[in-house]
């Protein structure tokens, strides 16, 4: 039977759901909204109603109006409605003193029946656990809970308190085209067929890097856009192949007034929005620092857990399998989990595990009890070199260490990860602990073994450290760039650099990158030529939007302050996109499919 619908007709909205309280007693009302939940207690119909500003208690009583407590009878989850009633004190007792409206209820005279609603997939309660994919196929449903309307209204007051500071600050938000010349940032790009130019494509922008450097040499001085970017890569909880930047630029500064710009926004943000205060300044740590101690670019300074180095104890040891690694230029390092010794043979073999799936061939533990070092390994390890072990790692009986042998990288990779999952086991982070941190001065360039060439760190526009301007051309793998990371908490929130802005040294880059002349001024030639005209010097950062808000939000995954996420093989499950096009777009496209 299909439901007789009610119009709205000269009704109109008097308050929301989250706004009358005892003030309001007595006043006629019109609320609208949805039925959140809906209770016959013998005779009296309690309707929860809903909107985004909260819920209010709306009472069917059929001594007082027995036309609307029959139409509350056929009321059902989610069916939209508008009431008009009287604004009446809750009884005693039924009070509920965690709502704004907690203390009144509205006595229904009148109801509309706007719209209908099937039941539902699953239920709008923030204590129910509902599967992702569910809730990602029907988001607006999801959408409706408590939970991430509040997500939303954070993200809200992010771009606005974003917004006011930069203006505050001279800053011009000006957009630029989505429709661009592929800009390489590390990721692939989404290509966009050209149907005028047929077989030429347009790329979505990973960044506006380009652009933004273009409106310094156009003279702009200060730029910001709030600005959608995408890439085509591996996804995350802390990725998504459309995401938002906070995108920034000024002309005729170095590291430190950028970084001095983007820590005063990210307090601004963190303060307006959260009421959260940050240090200032904000503690810097350099690259090789960061992963010298930390094996992370990105360290998690919340907890302690540092790696140390124990080659020293590993050059007197007879253990063969530490020496080879060290003569074929690996390293030795270990984590010392404090008073960890007790740890089951289980737990400790499933941190191997662990160090394996992130890479490594192996991982060697000792446990130092009152009578020493002891494990499968320490016979290995002569007294002197046991001492060197204990001091090298600063342990001490009741500990448990944790050591890798490989190369350089990926003894930051095991232990990097090793010590973030060990803090996660033994609930080492304390709550709402908020620690940023600058990382400073990363290499310029990365060696790509598979292509057998230099890629860019961070992109091929970043200066060099002047310092390191004579290792360009005897070790670039050496060279440092000017370029700055923002850590929040282990995450990375922002990053940036000052600009090449001569054109001698682009190109002198763009050989590094074993990017040749041709490929240049096709690539970028508009940029070489633009620096031949005057460019300022320059520097700018880029903060992920969606990772502030989310850590703001107390999220773990960027999807939960995205209105409209994908999944983690980037599909639009709701609109089931990508999807397929007819054979007419494409041919106007000039493609043909495989
Ligand atoms: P970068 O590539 O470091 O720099 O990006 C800046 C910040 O954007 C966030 N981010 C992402 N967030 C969600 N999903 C993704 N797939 C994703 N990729 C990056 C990170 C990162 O710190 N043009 C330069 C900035 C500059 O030099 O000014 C750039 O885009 O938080």
């Amino acid at each position: 039977m299909t439901q007789q619908l009610d119009r709205l007709d000269d009704w109109q909205r008097s308050h929301d759901c989250g706004t009358l309280t005892e003030d309001q007693l007595e006043d006629q009302v019109i609320l609208m909204g949805w039925v959140a939940t809906r209770r016959d207690h013998g005779g009296v119909i309690f309707v929860d109603l809903r909107d985004r500003y909260g819920i209010t208690q709306v009472v069917f009583n059929p001594q007082h109006s027995e036309a609307a407590h029959e139409k509350a009878d056929s009321l059902r989850s989610e069916y939209v409605i508008a009431v008009h009633g009287t604004v009446e004190q809750r009884p005693e007792g039924m009070r509920n003193s965690r709502l704004v409206t907690g203390a009144i209820e509205v006595n229904c005279d009148d109801v509309r029946i706007l719209n209908t609603s099937e039941a539902i997939p699953f239920q709008l309660d923030d204590q129910v656990e509902v599967g992702e994919e569910t809730r990602l196929r029907y988001r607006y449903l999801d959408l409706r809970r408590v939970s991430m309307q509040k997500n939303l209204a954070t993200r809200h007051h992010a771009y606005q308190a974003t917004r006011g500071f930069l203006d505050s600050r001279q800053f011009l938000e000006v957009e630029t085209p989505f429709l661009i010349r592929s800009t390489p940032e590390g990721a692939r790009d989404y290509l966009v067929p050209s149907r005028v130019h047929e077989g030429r494509f347009f790329a979505l922008p990973q960044s506006p890097q380009t652009y933004k450097q273009l409106l310094m040499m156009a003279g702009l001085d200060r730029y910001f856009q709030i600005v959608k970017c995408f890439r085509d890569e591996d996804l995350r909880a802390d990725r998504q192949p459309e995401f938002t930047q906070i995108d920034i630029e000024m002309s005729f500064v170095a590291e430190d007034d950028v970084m001095a710009l983007a820590e005063s926004l990210t307090r601004h943000i963190c303060s307006e929005v959260s009421d959260l205060a940050l240090p200032d300044p904000f503690p810097r740590m350099t690259y090789a620092e960061a992963m010298q101690r930390f094996g992370s670019d990105k360290p998690d300074t919340r907890f302690g857990l540092e790696l140390h180095d124990a080659e020293e104890a590993a050059l007197v040891s007879d253990y063969k399998i530490f020496k080879s690694v060290l003569d074929n230029g690996g390293q030795i390092k270990g984590i010392n989990a404090k008073g960890c010794s007790g740890l089951p043979r289980s737990r400790v073999d499933a941190l191997v595990a662990f160090a394996q799936e992130h890479g490594a061939k192996g991982l060697s533990w000792i446990k130092h009890t009152e009578k020493g070092l002891e494990s499968s390994i320490v016979k290995f390890f002569p007294p002197a070199s046991q001492q060197l072990l204990i001091k090298c790692l600063a342990s001490e009986p009741g500990d448990l260490l944790l050591l890798s042998a490989d190369t350089p990288d990926m003894v930051a990779k095991v232990l990097g990860a090793l010590r973030l999952e060990l803090a996660r086991q033994l609930d080492l982070i304390k709550p709402n602990t908020w620690n940023p941190l600058w990382v400073t001065q990363f290499p310029l360039l990365e060696r790509d073994e598979d292509a057998g060439r230099f890629v860019a760190k961070h992109h091929p526009f970043t200066s060099p450290m002047d310092d390191d301007l004579p290792l360009m051309d005897s070790d670039p793998g050496q060279v440092r760039a000017r370029a700055y990371d923002l850590v929040l908490n282990g995450n990375e929130v922002a990053g940036g650099s000052i600009r090449i802005f001569q054109q001698q040294m682009q190109e002198k880059v763009f050989r590094l990158l074993a990017i040749d002349e041709e490929e240049a001024q096709a690539k970028f030639g508009f940029l070489l030529d633009a620096l031949t005209f005057g460019a300022p010097p320059h520097g700018g950062i880029a903060f992920g939007f969606d990772r502030l808000v989310a850590l703001l939000a107390g999220q773990a995954n960027i999807r939960e302050v995205i209105a409209f996420p994908k999944t983690n093989k980037a599909v639009g499950l709701m609109e089931d996109a990508p999807g397929g096009v007819d054979e007419t777009q494409l041919r106007e496209l000039g493609i043909r499919l495989r």
